[in-house]
């Protein structure tokens, strides 16, 4: 029997004022005035249109990425909030993230953010060296992030991320560290550090820029952020997040202990436990926003619609589990699944014995080495083993 895990709501905002050239992320240029409203109506046609599968359960996060979810003005994300609120029982003091360009953050909307009940956000600075920033052809420099973060703090935001890239072109360690220096002056609870990959259908792909870092500095770099954030007092608990002490990211701890979340909008993913039955259910939504804009509550706007099959939802769990420090409680697996421990007592023993996985009492979790063939040990979980 299978026990439904805890219930996210992921809403994907998919315009950008300027698409960023290593972003494989379903945002679109805006050309000329967004459709606020009509996209807030597509929402909530989306959201009625799963309903069905989640009746009688709690939302205990919200997420709305993007895109630059901060180019809606707060009074449509209130309207959508109440419509979300209205339809589903939200969990008493939840988590709500909202992802925001420092480059779109204008005087006063944070205060109104707030008031529409977000109590989290998530900053997209990448650098605080300006010529970084131009070559990563970001809309904003370091003074405007650092007022943004300001003006979210002076409304009242405790709790807020900052996204930092590294490996950048033209960065050497320094650099990465100097980007830190600025972060921790802002005092965020939560910091993302990712290492800059070049994804294909990227102008970067296409052209890589002048100047990356190799291999070896990129590494350099991660040990010697690793360091600075563990002594700022930043533990890390997944590969590029670290948190306050209580202040990790709810939402996305979700996805990565196998959680079930509804995706709506544009492009959005959603993954769900079909509470009778044995199923997991994938679905995702057209990706285009004026396909969806037309499609959204119909059955046109259904992407895909697929069951994961028990022999596959090992590998798919420690795909997400195995990025977690902490990694996760063989109770878990076994009510998340549907699947008892023994589906994966011959990858488990296998990757102990390589000294990839730790296991004490009911916990599993990826040591040292582990963490750095992350892709090695999950593939031992693939379903034709
Ligand atoms: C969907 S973006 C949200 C933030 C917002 N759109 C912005 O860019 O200001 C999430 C984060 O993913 C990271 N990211 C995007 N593309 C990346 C890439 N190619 N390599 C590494 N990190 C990337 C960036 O740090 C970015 O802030
Ligand atoms: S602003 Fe964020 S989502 Fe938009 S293109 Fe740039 S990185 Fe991608």
């Amino acid at each position: 029997m299978l026990i439904p895990p805890p219930l996210s709501l992921y809403v994907h905002l998919p315009w950008c004022v300027r698409k960023c050239p290593y972003c494989d992320f379903n945002s679109h240029e805006a050309k000329g005035a967004l459709p606020f409203d009509g996209y807030v109506d597509a929402l909530i046609r989306d959201l009625d249109q799963d309903l069905p599968l989640v009746w009688g359960r709690t939302i205990h996060s919200v997420f709305f990425g993007g895109g630059t979810p901060s180019l809606f003005p707060a009074d449509r994300i209130d309207r959508f909030l109440q419509a979300a609120s209205s339809r589903l029982r939200f969990a008493p003091n939840l988590e709500i993230t909202l992802e925001t360009n420092p480059g779109t953050a204008e005087h006063g909307r944070f205060d109104q953010y707030r008031a529409a009940g977000v109590n989290r956000i998530s900053f997209g600075i990448q650098s605080f060296d300006d010529e970084c920033l131009k070559r990563l052809g970001r809309i904003h420099d370091s003074d405007q992030a650092e007022r943004a973060v300001k003006l979210a703090q002076d409304a009242g935001f405790d709790n807020f991320n900052l996204d930092l890239m590294y490996a950048l072109p033209g960065q050497d360690l320094a650099m990465a560290e100097r980007d830190l220096q600025r972060a921790f002056a802002l005092e965020p609870t939560h910091v993302s550090h990712y290492q800059l990959t070049l994804e294909p259908n990227t102008m970067f792909f296409a052209r890589p820029p002048q100047g990356l870092p190799d291999e070896d500095l990129a590494w350099d770099m991660q040990e010697h952020c690793q360091a600075l954030l563990a002594a700022a007092g930043y533990a890390q608990y997944e590969v590029s997040a670290y948190a306050r002490p209580g202040r990790e990211c709810a939402h996305n701890l979700n996805y990565w202990r196998f959680g079930d979340y509804l995706g709506i909008g544009a492009g959005a993913h959603g993954k769900i436990t079909l509470g009778a039955g044995q199923d997991i259910l994938r679905r995702w939504k057209t990706r285009h926003p004026a396909a969806y804009l037309a499609e959204a509550g119909t059955a046109a706007s259904l992407g895909g619609d697929e069951r994961i099959a028990p022999q596959r939802r090992p590998f798919e769990f420690m795909l997400n589990a195995l990025r977690l420090n902490q990694g996760f409680a063989l109770g878990d697996f076994e009510a998340w699944t549907g699947l008892p421990r023994q589906a994966i007592a011959a990858p488990l023993a296998e990757a102990r014995a390589r000294g990839w996985l730790s296991q004490t009492a009911d916990r599993v979790a990826p040591t040292e080495q582990g963490r750095r063939f992350t892709n090695d040990v999950v593939s031992l979980f693939l379903e034709q083993r």
